[in-house]
This record gives structure tokens, C-alpha cells and sequence, in this order.
């Protein structure tokens, strides 16, 4: 008899029906050791990532065995520490050259994704790119990319696209300033201007120690009726929230807009009353109404508890695995080949507890749902509560 508790039987199912690849893996005899390189942060602006990540591993791991297409995982961990490509590029040539790597989860941040491109290119290692946004950086960089993160024009076309429907005129631009946020600027510019909209003034914020009380004049003074805002999820977003709350900003007509970044849960209790109202446009809440997305919630919180809470960083890494597994399931009883890998999953589409998502066959960066989100105060928690959907968007 299984002697599991009636719950986690119904969440395991529920999460098997989940994912169809992985699904129908068997637990086929190893046969071949593969080596994962984790490239992501455990320390810096994006810190909480690492834990998150390594939590899903393992709960993935345990959903859904360790042999994969019958080859044994050994997973190597090393920390970018942020957006650092000197950092990046010693740590991917580490992994890659004495670790010998075969495939890497990570790295996260643009620069990093475009200081590792050529190694991972001239080595031949699948990269599955869980935290850079900037879009042209994937196919276009390396042939060995796939992203299941996001793409900027992903999420800030059907933003732009929602403030001019929306009634909104005038809006000042808020961007940390380096590749996405310069990415964030010029499809916002272009898409709203396109619909009639007005830029009133664009506002660019040092990655490195901001100090964003000395800019919360500009966005008051520009005039608009909403301020649009990307900064990298963690202690950025975190900063520029409390800054304009504490400016007043808040109490006046000016709306927020933002990229899901911003309110990410991984800071969202952090920032408090200060992040009530954003709207943003986003592809992961863990109060997304699907089957897939209550089994993982359910299976997650049961392995790890409520705290920290799941956010964009757990959905994406679950589906690098979901990648990784249907890539090495692709090749069942064969030896590990790094192409074959990136041309089986090019074209894969996965249920994802963020929707479907699948891997673009051109370059191997996501197709996936966009969100119009509010963050309200839900049974006692601030909450992204979805209430628009724009479906399949390209990350192009
Ligand atoms: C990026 O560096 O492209 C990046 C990092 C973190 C985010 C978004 C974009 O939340």
C-alpha cells in the first residue's frame, strides 16, 4: 500500500500530468555520469536565487528521479556573485575546463550571458540561461543557448501596449542602466510612442550602489501620469520601491508600472505597503490559477515551508530541469552529445507552473505567456493577482 499522505500522492500526480516529458521517464539503468554546472548568484544584489534554485533541484530531482534518460546527475555549484563578467567568465571557464561540465544551468545577468558566450560556444556546452533578460543575446550570441527565463520585449510590449489602452498619456522611464534596462527603455519608448503615448523623461540608475532618493525629484518633476520602472529582481527593485514610497510618491496621481522584477515575491514582504498597487506586466505568481502550478506550489511549500516565498526564480529553474531533462531523455541509452541536446529541445513545449511555455526552434529562447498583474493584500499576503493575459508571446 502507499503509505504517502492522500496530499503529496494528489500533488505528485497532479505534477507528474504536469510535465509530459519528464513524465514518462523510467528509471532506466545509468549508464553515463553528466556533469551540470549551476552558474548563478548566491551572493550579491540577487542573492536569495541560489537557494531558491538548489530548493528546486532537489524537488524536481524527487518528483521525477535522478537518471535521466538513464544518466546519473552530478550537479557543481559556483556563485557569480552578481553581475560580474570577469567573475563569470573564470567560474564558466573553471566549470567547464577542469570540471568538465557538459551542460550549465545559468548564468544569470546580461553581462555575464554575453562574457561566457564564446566559451560555451568554442566547448560546446548547452547553456540554459535562468536570469538575464536582454533579448538578442540567446541564438544570437551562442548556438549552445536556451533561455527559460524571459526576454524584455517580452514583458514590456504588452506593458506599453496596457498603459496606452489603459488611458495612461505621459509616462517618465525608470531604468537601472545597463543591457536590460536599456533594452526595457527603447521598447517602451517605441511601443508607446507608437500607440500615441508621450515619454516625458527617462531616468537611468547606476546598477552599482544606487542611492535612489537623489532621483525620486526628476520622476516627480517629469510630469507623467505613470512612472514605468525595470530593475533586476533582489536589492535594487527592493531599494527603488521604498525610495519612492518614502518620497511620497505614492500618495500622488502618479501610477507604477513595472516589469514582474520589481514586485517579485523574493522581496515583495520586504517591501511591504510600499509595493501595494504596482501593476505589472509578468510571467510567473505563485497564485497563477492552473493544476500545474498548485501542485508545485503544494509539493514546494510541504518540502521547504512558506518562507522564503516561491517567486520567477523557482518557475525558471524548474523549467531549466524540465529542459535538461527532456534533453537528456532525447538521447536515452546514448552518450551525451551536446548538439543533439540543443537540437531536441529546440521546438519542446512544457506545461510550466507558469503556463505553457516551449523553446523557440530558431534560436532556443522561450515562448510563453505575459501577465498584467496588481499586487494586492490577499489573505493576509501581498499577492501579484493576474488580470490580463496577452498568450504565446515571442521573446523577439
Ligand atoms: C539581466 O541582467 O538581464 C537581468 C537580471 C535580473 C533580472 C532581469 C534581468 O531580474
Amino acid at each position: 500500500m502507499d503509505r504517502r499522505p492522500l496530499t503529496r500522492r494528489w500533488t505528485m500526480a497532479l505534477a507528474s500530468l504536469a510535465v509530459a516529458t519528464a513524465a514518462s521517464l523510467a528509471p532506466a539503468q545509468a549508464q553515463e555520469s553528466v556533469k551540470v554546472g549551476v552558474l548563478i548568484s548566491y551572493s550579491g544584489i540577487s542573492a536569495l536565487g541560489g537557494v531558491s534554485a538548489d530548493n528546486v533541484i532537489k524537488l524536481f530531482q524527487k518528483t521525477y528521479g535522478s537518471t535521466p534518460g538513464g544518466k546519473t546527475l552530478e550537479f557543481i555549484r559556483r556563485d557569480t556573485t552578481g553581475p560580474n563578467p570577469d567573475v563569470a567568465r573564470r567560474l564558466a571557464q573553471e566549470l567547464i575546463v577542469r570540471e568538465k561540465v557538459q551542460v550549465l544551468i545559468g548564468p544569470d545577468f546580461t553581462p555575464n550571458v554575453l562574457a561566457i558566450a564564446p566559451l560555451v560556444t568554442e566547448a560546446k556546452v548547452p547553456a540554459i540561461v535562468t536570469g538575464a533578460a536582454t533579448h538578442g543575446i540567446i541564438g544570437e550570441k551562442s548556438p549552445y543557448y536556451l533561455r527559460t527565463f524571459f526576454s524584455i520585449p517580452q514583458t514590456v510590449r504588452p506593458l506599453a501596449q496596457w498603459a496606452a489602452k489603459s488611458g495612461i498619456k505621459k509616462v517618465v522611464i525608470v531604468v537601472a542602466d545597463y543591457g536590460p534596462g536599456q533594452d526595457a527603455e527603447a521598447t517602451f519608448s517605441k511601443t508607446f510612442s507608437e500607440a500615441g503615448g508621450t515619454i516625458t523623461g527617462v531616468v537611468k540608475v547606476p546598477v552599482r550602489s544606487p542611492e535612489f532618493s537623489g532621483y525620486m525629484q526628476r520622476i516627480k518633476d517629469a510630469g507623467a501620469d505613470a512612472a514605468f520602472v525595470f530593475m533586476p529582481i533582489g536589492e535594487l527593485s527592493l531599494g527603488f520601491l521604498k525610495a519612492y514610497s518614502d518620497a511620497g510618491l505614492k500618495n500622488t496621481p502618479l501610477k507604477l508600472l513595472t516589469t514582474g522584477d520589481v514586485p517579485d515575491e523574493s522581496t515583495l514582504d520586504a517591501a511591504g505597503d510600499a509595493a501595494l498597487g504596482v501593476v505589472s506586466a509578468g510571467h510567473y505568481s505563485p497564485s497563477h490559477d492552473s493544476a500545474a502550478n498548485k501542485a508545485f506550489v503544494a509539493s514546494y511549500q510541504q518540502e521547504f515551508g512558506k518562507s522564503p516565498r516561491i517567486s520567477m526564480t523557482h518557475a525558471t529553474i524548474w523549467d531549466a530541469m524540465q529542459v535538461l531533462y527532456a534533453g537528456l531523455q532525447a538521447q536515452s541509452g546514448q552518450k551525451f552529445d551536446p548538439d543533439r541536446f540543443v537540437a531536441a529541445v529546440r521546438g519542446m513545449a512544457f506545461e510550466s507552473p507558469r503556463g505553457p511555455i516551449s523553446i523557440d526552434k530558431l534560436n532556443g529562447d522561450i515562448v510563453q505567456n505575459a501577465y498584467i498583474r496588481r499586487v494586492e493584500r490577499r489573505d493576509g499576503q501581498l499577492q501579484n493577482i493576474e488580470f490580463d493575459l496577452i498568450k504565446d508571446v515571442s521573446p523577439r
